[in-house]
């Protein structure tokens, strides 16, 4: 079953008022089934994060269509569009964005709540995806209280929460040390497994990259090739990086990245 389709996309910034236009994506098309976990990666710059913001509402395109479950989400405006954020997507974003003064699980339930769930649905909720992320003993803590993973899975938790069609991950490791970074990925491909959730990442870090089943990869605004994991997680990681250092760009520097 299709997800999403990205169709013809392409996104040119400025060129008003005397100022120099950029073209961030030039003409891409692509489609995502249920089920999936893919991800992006390209150099700096490339239009990695143009793309996310065109596929989560967040911008629209110059030219070209995204479908989400169906919707052409161009058409949607307003409370359409708020409700439809709310329940089709999930978003991971790189600095947790928790809320400090909620606890964990007020901060997972926030999605639910918004929506008028009833508290037992919420409850039964809460206990399922805090058990598959591993956080079952931190819910009643601040956000101050626990560690940058913890935090992480928790908003990873709020994000599928409410089972939306597409989860949306922007650089979700990109604060975290390698154990962090190794528990969140574990626990996504998990979600992944275990319940079909889609999830589609935007990572410049290869091991983070690793746990996806089909990388795109993006360079100076197209589409430059796509590779797609077998059974052996290191052979995709070494696969990877074949590509990356086929691409070009800065991708040593990766600590250098705070985009
Ligand atoms: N709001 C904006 N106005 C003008 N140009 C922009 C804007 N946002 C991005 N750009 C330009 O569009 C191109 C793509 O940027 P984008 O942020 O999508 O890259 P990226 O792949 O996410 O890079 P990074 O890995 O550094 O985050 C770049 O040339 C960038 O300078
Ligand atoms: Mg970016």
């Amino acid at each position: 079953m299709e997800v999403l389709r990205a169709s013809g996309l392409s996104k040119i910034y400025g060129g008003k008022a005397g100022k120099l236009a950029t073209q961030a994506l030039d003409n891409v098309s692509f489609k995502i089934d249920k089920g999936e976990f893919i991800g992006i990666m390209g150099p700096s710059g490339s239009g990695k994060t143009t793309l996310l913001n065109l596929l989560s509402t967040i911008d629209k395109p110059t030219t070209g269509h995204v479908l989400i479950a169906g919707d052409d989400i161009a058409q949607l405006k307003g409370e359409k569009l708020a409700a439809f954020r709310r329940r089709e997507l999930g978003f991971i974003f790189q600095d947790f964005n928790l809320l400090d003064t909620l606890t964990i699980e007020e901060n997972i339930l926030l999605p639910l709540v918004i929506d008028r769930v009833p508290l037992k649905v919420m409850q039964a909720k809460l206990q399922t995806v805090s058990t598959g992320l591993g956080i079952t003993d931190i819910l009643n803590k601040y956000p101050y209280e626990v560690s940058g993973g913890q935090q992480q899975r928790a908003a990873a938790a709020r994000a599928i929460i409410h089972d939306p069609t597409l989860v949306l991950a922007d650089e979700p490791t990109g604060n975290l040390d390698s154990k962090s970074a190794k528990d969140l990925m574990e626990s996504l491909q998990r979600l992944n497994n275990n319940n079909q959730t889609t999830i589609l990442m935007v990572t410049h870090d290869p091991f983070a990259a690793s746990y996806c089943r089909r990388i795109l990869f993006i360079r100076d605004g197209k589409i430059y090739t796509e590779i797609h994991s077998g059974d052996n997680r290191q052979t995709f990681f070494q696969q990877i990086l074949d590509v990356l250092s086929m691409l070009g760009g800065n991708f040593n520097d990766l600590n250098s990245h705070r985009r």
